[in-house]
């Protein structure tokens, strides 16, 4: 794996919504192949461990609780450049400020509540996928 990977999760807000098969198909349609998808319910414990990075941010308790609130859908996404061409299609974190037609714009409501994760670098991406997949998993 490396610069052709990205990680992603379509958030509860959006899988409760009914959105994630929306957002799938904006995302295939942006030339994302998909290298490994699957639908979970993370404890708290489990996202906790997912964004330990930002543990000391004063969003952090109010983030891994709502995480845990529903299922999510979590994948490895693959293209040329994969970590920057997700950001970009998804928007900034606030949906608010997101550029018109990028998923957070369409689909996030909140900053939290910002319908999709995408890995920030190449090196989070392969950690972020391990964390959910194993190597067999991913195609
Ligand atoms: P992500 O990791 O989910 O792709 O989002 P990001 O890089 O754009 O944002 P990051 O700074 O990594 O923050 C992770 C997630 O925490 C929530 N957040 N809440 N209330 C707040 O001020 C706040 N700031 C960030 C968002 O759900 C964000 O995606
Ligand atoms: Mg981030």
């Amino acid at each position: 794996m490396s610069d052709d990977i990205t990680f992603s999760i379509i958030k509860p807000d959006a899988f409760s919504r009914g959105d994630a098969a929306r957002i799938l198909f904006r995302i295939a349609e942006a030339g994302f192949t998909i290298a490994a998808l699957k639908m979970i319910h993370m404890t708290r414990a489990q996202a906790e461990g997912f964004y330990a990075v930002h543990r000391e941010r004063p969003f952090f308790e109010g983030l891994v609780e709502f995480m845990s609130t529903g299922p999510v859908m979590v994948m490895v996404l693959r293209h040329p450049d994969a970590v920057e061409r997700f950001r970009s299609l998804i928007g900034t974190t606030d949906p608010a400020k997101a550029a018109p037609g990028t998923i957070r714009a369409e689909y996030g409501t909140t900053v939290q509540r910002n319908a999709v994760h995408g890995s920030d670098s190449a090196e989070n991406a392969f950690k972020e996928a391990s964390y959910f997949f194993s190597a067999i998993e991913i195609f």
